[in-house]
């Protein structure tokens, strides 16, 4: 049972290429690390999927829906970190828990009793009345993680969620992730951070658009270094030296 299957999944902007032809299949409950150098299409890719951003061809399955056909069905199964900050700086913690346990279709019950559960995940307790302008980078990814899990997503994307994320609350940050996991929810995640990468179940290299690489940190390191003692950042550098 796949929780996401994509097929040549393409992005035009105009005559640029961004996402070229690319294919593959998460399995549900997978960690899923999403890798590659700035401007690859990994954040492309995420909004395509996410049913936010229209494919120019191919099809993706998201929880079996068609982000071409049904990008409203997916929006409910699923929660989307962005890269980008987008909540609502004016809001307290909160009323941006509340207001997007609002959007989620949650009862103000529900969103009373995740609030809690979502304010203690993230480490955020004594902060409920804090302005989210006035949080340090890390607490505002918190609370956005926060956000995207609040209706209990069964797939969660999670764009560079841990950037600006401090070692230990990103230690946190991964045994969440595992738990979520190990629970049923599917992860699509990127990262730069390459320690975070190796604790993915399997991972995809995307380069100018196009898949490079794919298999578990393990295999990836048989093929592009011959060695498992080698580190993903060899890997990462051979798969791109290979393709220039
Ligand atoms: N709306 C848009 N219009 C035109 N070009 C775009 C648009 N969105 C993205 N691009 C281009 O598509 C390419 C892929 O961008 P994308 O944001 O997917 O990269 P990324 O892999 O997420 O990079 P990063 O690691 O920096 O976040 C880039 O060259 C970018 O400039
Ligand atoms: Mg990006």
């Amino acid at each position: 049972m796949f929780a996401i299957e994509v097929y040549n999944l393409t992005k035009k902007f105009g005559e640029f290429v961004a996402v070229n032809n690319i294919s593959f299949k998460v399995a549900k409950g997978e960690i899923f690390g999403f890798l590659g150098p700035n401007g690859a299409g990994k954040s492309t890719t995420i909004r395509m999927l996410c049913g936010i951003m229209r494919p120019t061809s191919g099809e993706g399955l998201v929880g079996g829906y068609s982000i071409n056909n049904q990008p409203e069905e997916i929006k409910k199964i699923i929660g989307y970190m962005s890269q980008k900050f987008t909540l609502y700086q004016d809001l307290t913690v909160e009323e941006n828990i509340n207001f997007y346990g609002g959007i989620h279709g949650l009862s103000s019950s529900a969103i009373k009793e995740r609030k809690k559960w979502v304010i203690k995940m993230a480490g955020l307790i004594g902060k409920e009345n804090y302005l989210t302008r006035e949080l340090s980078g890390g607490w505002k990814q918190r609370l956005s993680l926060g956000c995207a899990i609040l209706h209990q997503p069964e797939i969660l994307f999670l764009d560079e969620p841990t950037a600006s994320v401090d070692p230990i609350s990103r230690r946190d940050f991964w045994d969440l992730i595992y738990n979520l996991s190990e629970k049923g929810t599917t992860i699509f995640v990127t990262s730069h951070y390459m320690d975070e990468v190796e604790r993915c179940h399997r991972i995809a290299i995307i380069y100018s658009g196009k898949i490079i690489a794919m298999g578990s940190p393990k295999e990836l390191k048989k093929e592009f270094t011959k060695s498992e003692k080698s580190t993903l950042e060899e890997v990462f550098i051979s798969a791109i030296e290979r393709e220039k």
